[in-house]
């Protein structure tokens, strides 16, 4: 099913134009009167969501950061996946934690804080309403119209849905732009190229110094990325339901390993078997699955998944379900596939565990000492160093290697052991570094613990018996009051749970 082009549409977007040869519309005004009778429009029912108890909250923090500015949040808008087909949309995570939308909602809404004299802001959603079945965009807009795309909310219903004033996008350009030259304006940048240029196009028009805006809005985009290093309940919920899914999901792919074995691309096979739990019981992935079997689990981005599952090969999995309030879950798992892992590889995996309980322990000590962020990966450092040397592979002691001239051991470990996890499988990416690496561990923090070792086919300095295995561990972790709570603690962990668990036990 395409779309076909009206030629005379009424409608603003363009993108059926590109398709006009193809289009077999009829178009007569007879057939528009009749298109457009008899539809039961009755109104959308509408709740509020879920999110909708939190987000003020983030709105009145935003908004306090912000006195007499105006801010603007895009959504971002659908991107063209090829002539008339999109891809699926996924709004800009600073838009969802400040509007709770969630799935597919909303392309090409924009959230708009504009600052009032008492220093507080009036908060609007503006974004493209339902359009009657009377209108041509009901039928003949492919994009947008609710007999190609299904029901819209009318302002109504977003309003009933957010918590949030709304209002006709039809009147955005005008309300992010006016008044320029008087009032400054703050934009996250690159969420929609659109609004960047509109926004763009205002500032030279009253000749604003861009350098000063950009950083302006640069500002905004890391306080909202910083807003979200603590997560309130509503966000702790959203991220065990995306574990659970993964948990679904793994057990999926632990389902398939006799299946991939047999088939010439087993890791697509293992790919495919997490992500039909990730996309019927959640949005879909928070990013893209890694089915890494043998030396391909030494690739870290191997995303390509093509490759043959053969016994004996340990497979890395590394997934994450992206639950419908769009938060993701990031957990990594590596499998004996044929049950059992070999003496080396057993070695290899319990290296990495050891590094990771090093690191569970040190963000758990927070209730003592104030631990930074950073002292975790270097928790998992000592051990990866350590046992390194007690294979025979690190060319120095552990201790040199730990030194800041040293990292030898890095070779075998190049990525970091933590990451923030939230809306972005890699969260608050925009945080300043003494709110991120250097920052103290506080109750609401969620993060990874993801040590691993990899030892690649063509790596010369490795004992051959080496060569050819990736061993990564990833669990996701939420700080409490009391310690740490592993949000993915029902995941088989240890070697022997994890052969038990390939081993249908
Ligand atoms: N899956 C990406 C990561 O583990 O950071
Ligand atoms: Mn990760
Ligand atoms: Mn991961």
């Amino acid at each position: 099913m395409t779309a076909q082009n009206d030629t005379s549409s009424e409608t603003t977007q363009t993108l059926d134009d590109r398709v006009n040869n193809r289009s077999h519309r009829p178009n007569s005004q007879a057939f528009r009167d009749f298109v457009a009778e008899g539809w039961d429009r009755t109104p959308l029912n509408a709740e509020a969501l879920a999110a909708a108890g939190f987000t003020p909250a983030r709105r009145a923090a935003v908004s306090a950061a912000f006195p007499g500015e105006r801010l603007v949040v895009p959504a971002g808008g659908l991107k063209v996946r090829s002539n008339d087909t999109d891809y699926r949309f996924r709004a800009h995570s600073a838009f969802v934690h400040l509007t709770g939308l969630e799935a597919d909602s909303e392309p090409d809404a924009v959230l708009v804080f504009e600052p009032e004299d008492d220093d507080t802001h009036t908060v609007t959603l503006y974004f493209r309403p339902r359009a009657g079945s009377d209108t041509v965009e009901f039928f003949s807009d492919s994009r947008y119209g609710e007999y190609w795309v299904g029901p819209r909310a009318d302002l109504e219903a977003m309003r009933t849905m957010t918590g949030i004033a709304t209002e006709n996008s039809a009147t955005l350009d005008d309300a992010i732009t006016k008044d320029l030259g008087s009032i400054s304006v703050r934009l996250v940048r690159q969420a929609d190229s659109r609004i960047d240029s509109v926004i763009d196009l205002a500032r030279t028009q009253v000749q604003a110094d861009l350098e000063t805006s950009e950083a302006g809005d640069a500002e905004l985009t890391q306080m909202l990325s910083e807003l979200r290093l603590i997560k309130d309940d509503h966000e702790v919920a959203a991220l065990r339901e995306a574990v659970a899914i993964t948990r679904a999901g793994f057990d999926n792919v632990v389902a398939a390993l006799p299946k991939a074995l047999e088939h010439r691309r087993g890791e697509r096979v293992i790919e495919t078997a997490f992500e039909t739990a990730a996309r019927s019981d959640g949005n879909g992935i928070g990013y893209d699955t890694i089915a890494a079997a043998g030396n391909n689990a030494c690739t870290l981005h191997w995303i390509r998944n093509d490759g043959v599952v053969s016994p004996g090969d340990m497979v890395l999995v590394d997934a994450g379900a992206e639950a419908d309030s769009l938060y993701t879950a990031d957990i990594t798992r590596t499998l004996p596939v044929s049950g059992t892992f070999s003496d080396v590889q057993a070695k290899i995996y319990d290296a990495v565990l050891e590094a990771s309980d090093a690191a569970f322990a040190v963000a758990a000590d927070h209730v003592n000492r104030e631990v930074r962020f950073r002292e975790i990966h270097e928790a998992a450092m000592e051990v990866i160093a350590a046992r390194l040397e007690e294979f025979g592979i690190l060319p120095v002691s552990a201790a040199e290697a730990l030194s800041p001239e040293g990292q030898q051991h890095r070779r075998w470990m190049v990525h970091g052991t933590s990451h923030h996890l939230g809306l972005d499988v890699h969260d608050c990416a925009q945080a300043r570094a003494e709110m991120y690496l250097d920052a103290v561990l506080e109750p609401g923090m969620v993060f990874t613990i993801e040590p691993g070792l990899y030892f690649k086919t063509d790596d010369l300095l490795l004992p051959a018996e080496f060569r050819g295995n990736g061993v990564r561990i990833e669990d996701d972790v939420l700080v409490t009051a009391d310690g740490v709570e592993n949000l993915s603690a029902d995941f088989p962990r240890t070697r022997a749970e994890v052969e038990a668990w390939v081993q249908g036990r």
